[in-house]
């Protein structure tokens, strides 16, 4: 299988975003907020897809309960059968990833409203979240790089652009 259009331009597009928000834009700069906010809208849009999408694309095809996460995880000593969507511990990765883009969206909002003005938690918090979601990308690319390369699994090429 192969991802939808929609899913790898937000997947690319998210994770270009959070490259450039995190380690190259200034601070809380006009441009760093409005590509926070463009990267919230994206959010929102994926999260549409999950309910109106094609088939693979939708959550309850991939959300399962937490044990099945872990047996995956413990099952990534070996090659195996891809599912045709995402595993299940790649559906809480999703679900994370929009949790915590959302989150920097309305912390980042939040820290420039006058009523909080003198307050520090909204920029620790926006800190911590920047931090959880850069560990986060950490794990999940190597999580992917190794069953793909350590594997041999074929599992970038159901995310990248080309006509298989
Ligand atoms: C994916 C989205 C975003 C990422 C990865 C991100 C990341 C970061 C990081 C790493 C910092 C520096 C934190 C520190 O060391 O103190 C920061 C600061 C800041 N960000 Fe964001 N941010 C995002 C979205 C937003 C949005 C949507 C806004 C909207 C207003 C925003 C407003 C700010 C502001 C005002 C600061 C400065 C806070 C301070 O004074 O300490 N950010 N952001
Ligand atoms: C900041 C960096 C990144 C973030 C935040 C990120 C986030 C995500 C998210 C949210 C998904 C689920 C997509 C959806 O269902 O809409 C996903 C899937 C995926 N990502 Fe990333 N990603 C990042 C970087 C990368 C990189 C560098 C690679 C390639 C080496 C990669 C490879 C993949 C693959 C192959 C999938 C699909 C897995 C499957 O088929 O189930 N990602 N990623």
């Amino acid at each position: 299988m192969s991802w939808d259009r929609f899913v790898k331009l937000f997947h690319w597009s998210l994770a270009t975003g959070i490259v450039a928000n995190y380690f190259f834009l200034e601070e809380g700069d006009q441009p760093h907020e409005w590509l926070g906010y463009l990267l919230c809208g994206l959010v929102v849009a994926r999260l549409i897809w999950g309910f109106y999408g094609p088939a693979t694309a939708q959550f309850s095809s991939f959300l399962a309960r937490p044990a099945v996460a872990m047996r995956e995880i413990r099952s990534l000593n070996t090659a195996h059968e891809l599912p045709n969507t995402h595993t299940a511990a790649g559906g809480y990765q999703l679900v994370l990833v929009m949790f915590l883009v959302l989150g920097l969206g309305i912390t980042g909002w939040i820290h420039d409203l006058d009523a909080f003005w003198g307050e520090d938690w909204p920029a620790d918090l926006h800190e911590y979240m920047a931090n959880a979601l850069i560990i986060l990308a950490g794990v999940h690319v190597l999580a992917v790089g190794w069953m793909q390369l350590g594997l041999n699994m074929p599992i970038i090429q159901r995310m990248w652009f080309s006509r298989r």
